[in-house]
């Protein structure tokens, strides 16, 4: 499904980013993961190697890492052109790093601001702007998917940072997809529910009675799994899929749906008359 084609995914050595680059490897195509720890890169690619059950030459010839803070423009500019002059076209983006942690806006200082919204809005607009020149440039097509959360647009407590940097890219993603669609370049978000053994879900939900309130939000009664996620993440950027763009997929179990009005765990009332 992938063979030939290549992506380069930012946040790539750890949780959802890795889960894709197992799905796009195992599919037959080569990535390049960004990442600020180098150290975390080579597990990644220790890990990611075992499980195909690579030799390092096999590894170094399919995985290549780059680490970089997303937040630096001239490092995306120098990192897209080294993954294209390395592999000789690149074909998905996926903008994958993110900060977040939970602090009240009136407790969040000016720096915890700055850290959360330059890591989710700028580097995805970094990351997307050196792909798109590259490929109008290059007059290839190409497939960018951001990865954001449902309180983008429902909002919520204690993510005032990362939820306007969400919503900011959520935003670009409809206006890059409308710019670049006469490039071919497909523009689209996935905007996953809580997953199972991410740092986000260690980070967010860190004790055992917040772990428990989340798993009851879930309409499906569990967490999401990275290999779901990362299916998902495989259609929307698969070749095959040609005409869809600037569209949001929701991956949550039911989590963000409205439930106001009744609740399922309520018996049902026998009739009413109005
Ligand atoms: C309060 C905090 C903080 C915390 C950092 N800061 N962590 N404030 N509570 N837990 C503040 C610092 O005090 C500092 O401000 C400023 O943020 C910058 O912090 P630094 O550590 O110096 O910056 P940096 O190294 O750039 O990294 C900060 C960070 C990083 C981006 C927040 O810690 C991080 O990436 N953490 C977690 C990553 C993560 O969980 N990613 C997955 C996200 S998933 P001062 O004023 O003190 O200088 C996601 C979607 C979830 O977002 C959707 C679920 C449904």
């Amino acid at each position: 499904m992938n063979a030939g084609r290549t992506a380069l995914i930012t946040g790539g050595s750890s949780g959802i980013g890795e889960a894709y680059a197992a799905h796009f490897l195992q599919t037959g195509g080569r990535v390049a993961l960004l990442g600020r720890s180098p150290e975390k890169l080579e597990q990644a690619t220790r890990r990611l190697a075992s499980d195909l059950g690579w030799t390092t030459d096999e590894a170094d010839t399919h995985i290549r890492r780059y680490s970089a803070d997303v937040r630096d423009a001239d490092q995306a500019d120098t990192v897209v052109s080294d993954v294209i002059h390395a592999y000789g076209h690149l074909d998905v983006l996926v903008n994958n790093a993110a900060g977040n942690f939970p602090c009240r806006a009136e407790d969040l200082s000016t720096n915890g601001w700055n850290a959360v919204v330059q890591i989710v809005l700028n580097g995805t607009f970094f990351y997307s702007r050196a792909f798109g020149r590259a490929l109008i440039a290059a007059k290839l097509p190409g497939v960018i998917l951001n990865v954001v959360a449902s309180y983008a647009w429902t909002g919520g407590p204690m993510v005032v940072h990362s939820a306007a940097a969400k919503a900011g890219v959520v935003a670009m993603t409809k206006t890059l997809a409308v710019e670049w669609a006469e490039h071919q370049i497909r523009v689209n978000a996935i905007a996953p529910g809580p997953i199972a053994d991410t740092g986000a879900v260690t980070q967010l939900w860190p004790t055992e009675t917040a772990y428990q309130q989340v798993l009851e939000s879930i309409p499906a009664g569990r967490l999401g799994t990275k290999e779901e996620v990362a299916r998902a993440m495989g259609w929307l950027t698969s070749a095959e899929n040609t005409y869809l763009t600037g569209e949001i997929l929701v991956l949550d179990g039911g989590r963000s749906l409205g439930k106001a009005a009744f609740s399922p765990t309520r018996p049902s009332p026998k009739s009413t008359t109005l």
